[in-house]
């Protein structure tokens, strides 16, 4: 528990996205990220109406639950779905830990949060890259996670937008003087070359998808050596 005066500390997790995972073999690959030290399992779902793609469903998360009772990592459930609420409980059922919902797909985000945390799951909510980040000053007390978007969400593989950087070091700020201990979590575009700089800014879970399992070596080697340049310098 955070004591009212100590400042929060980042808290260094690495999300493996398996959007970038071979889907034919999606067990086994996310299971190699969670071998290599991936600390949760990032689930990108995609309605092909809030954004261009279309992915995973609540069965996906449920064919992944069985790893992540073997090995502890959580489900973190990405949902860039129009009317969010309309899955929230389907989710909920096939096993996610944390569920995400964009604030720009939620007219009713305080009920939308409390549905989420109706289930005993930890709820978050993202901001595209356009969004400001004055839209989560009344929910962020009610929330256990904000995901800053570092891409325009419906794509891995994309590039990080530079200026999410000062977002993160904002938002940072922002939860600090809240005391809160909410995760600050950061997606899209994270590689070696910047990693060092969104951690410094603040953020305490980095999302990675074709850093981890399309980089240039092992998926274990990859995990590494984003460890070893979020933290060098
Ligand atoms: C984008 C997704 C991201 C994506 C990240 O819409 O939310 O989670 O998979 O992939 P990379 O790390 O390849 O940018
Ligand atoms: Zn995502």
């Amino acid at each position: 528990m955070q004591s009212k005066n100590q400042k929060p500390k980042t808290k260094n997790l690495l999300a493996a996205s398996i959007l970038a995972a071979d889907f034919a073999r999606l067990e086994a690959h996310a299971r190699e990220a969670l071998e290599g030290g991936a600390d949760w399992l990032h689930v990108d779902v995609m309605d092909g109406h809030f954004v261009p793609n279309i992915t995973f469903g609540p069965l996906a998360v449920r064919a992944l639950r069985a790893l992540r009772e073997e090995t502890d990592a959580l489900l973190d459930v990405h949902l860039m779905i129009e009317q969010p609420e309309r899955y929230i409980d389907a989710f909920a059922e096939a096993g996610a830990d944390i569920v995400t919902v964009h604030a720009e797909t939620c007219p009713h985000l305080h009920r939308t949060v409390q549905q989420i945390k109706e289930h005993g799951l930890k709820a978050g909510v993202t901001l595209n890259p356009a969004t400001s980040l004055t839209t989560l000053e009344e929910i962020l007390p009610d929330i256990d996670l904000v995901l800053i978007m570092s891409v325009n969400p419906g794509f891995g593989g994309q590039s990080y937008i530079p200026g999410s950087t000062d977002k993160i070091r904002r938002l940072r700020r922002m939860l600090d003087a809240l005391r809160s201990n909410a995760y600050l979590e950061v997606d899209g575009g994270v590689k070696t070359g910047n990693i060092h700089e969104v951690v410094a800014a603040g953020a305490d879970v980095i999302v990675a998808g074709s850093a981890v399992f399309r980089g240039p070596r092992s998926v274990a080697e990859n995990i590494a050596a984003l460890r070893g340049a979020g933290q060098s310098r």
